[in-house]
């Protein structure tokens, strides 16, 4: 019976690969800090490159002392990992722009789930890109939870058994008026989006488009059941994988300094927005689409 949770090291995180940047692992096979680099200069093209894979190889990567991003600013450094896509639907945009997730005494963090960003939306956003730009001295870290090495340390049977699930997210977790982002709606909008984005059908495991690699891919804010199971298995074999994903080795912290940046993939992470603070904390945020 194994109880470690040890992947053999994947050579592809070798951080010379990523020459010529200068990567420095966080946790066994993923997350990494990007040294030595200012997001808003020039990058030349192998640069760009590398940025990119590093993002797809380590599922999160940080980036510290850099300027505050203007929204363009942030427009122009995702493009590096993909195309700014139109973010939740929570806001009605005219195009792919940045959100201003601001917390503040009106607006305590609502944020302490686990979950994949957009996971409800017929085309889920395949990365994410946030600027803490303020916030508190202490509390409001951010966790993030690896389910590619998730998955990874599953039995083999295990993986037999859920590897072909399939599962139903849905947005509306609260309720009209059950969550503060949906209380400035008024019935008629919240309705309307009731009809516009209906539950969406997404793999248990999902294989990654550009790295081929699998990950679990429910999540506890988003995920209602899992198809074709009984009520009462789909809830157990669904808090398994939760509390599967909780493992502390598959969890990386990031304690926020003001205009840190992170970029993640959530195709092979999850995260969660730690809720243990009082305080204005401005959150400059897009969502990207990438392709192979
Ligand atoms: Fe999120």
């Amino acid at each position: 019976m194994s109880t470690n949770f040890i992947e053999p090291t994947e050579d592809w995180l070798r951080p010379q690969r990523f020459a010529p940047l200068t990567v420095v692992p966080l946790m066994p096979n993923f997350g990494a800090r990007i040294e030595g680099i200012d997001l808003t200069a020039d990058l030349d093209a192998p640069t760009r490159a590398a940025l990119r894979e590093a993002w797809l190889r380590f599922g999160v990567i940080f980036f510290a002392n850099q300027p505050k991003l203007t929204p363009d600013h942030q427009l122009e450094v995702a493009a590096i990992f993909g195309t700014p896509d139109f973010g939740s639907h929570l806001v009605e945009k005219a195009g792919p722009q940045v959100d201003h997730i601001i917390i503040d005494e009106n607006r305590p963090p609502q944020t302490n789930l686990w979950h994949s960003d957009n996971t409800t939306l017929p085309e889920p956003s395949m990365g994410t890109m946030i600027q803490i730009q303020d916030g508190p001295a202490v509390g409001g870290n951010t966790a993030w939870a690896c389910t590619r090495k998730a998955y990874n340390c599953l039995s083999d049977r295990m993986k037999a058994y859920v590897d072909d699930l399939v599962a139903v997210h849905y947005w509306d977790t609260r309720g009209h008026k059950g969550a503060s982002y949906l209380q400035a709606w008024d019935e008629a909008t919240y309705f309307d989006k009731i009809r516009k984005y209906p539950p969406k059908e997404n793999p248990v495991v999902l294989t990654h488009p550009i790295t081929g690699t699998k990950a679990i891919y429910v999540n506890e804010t988003y995920t209602r059941y899992i198809c074709g199971l009984h009520n009462y298995e789909s809830q157990a074999i669904l808090q398994f994988l939760y509390s599967w994903i909780r493992m502390p080795e598959f969890f990386l912290y990031h304690h926020w300094k003001a205009n840190d940046v992170a970029v993640w993939d959530n195709l092979s992470m999850q995260h969660y927005a730690l809720a243990d603070y009082q305080a204005f904390r401005l959150n400059q945020r897009v969502t990207f689409m990438a392709e192979a």
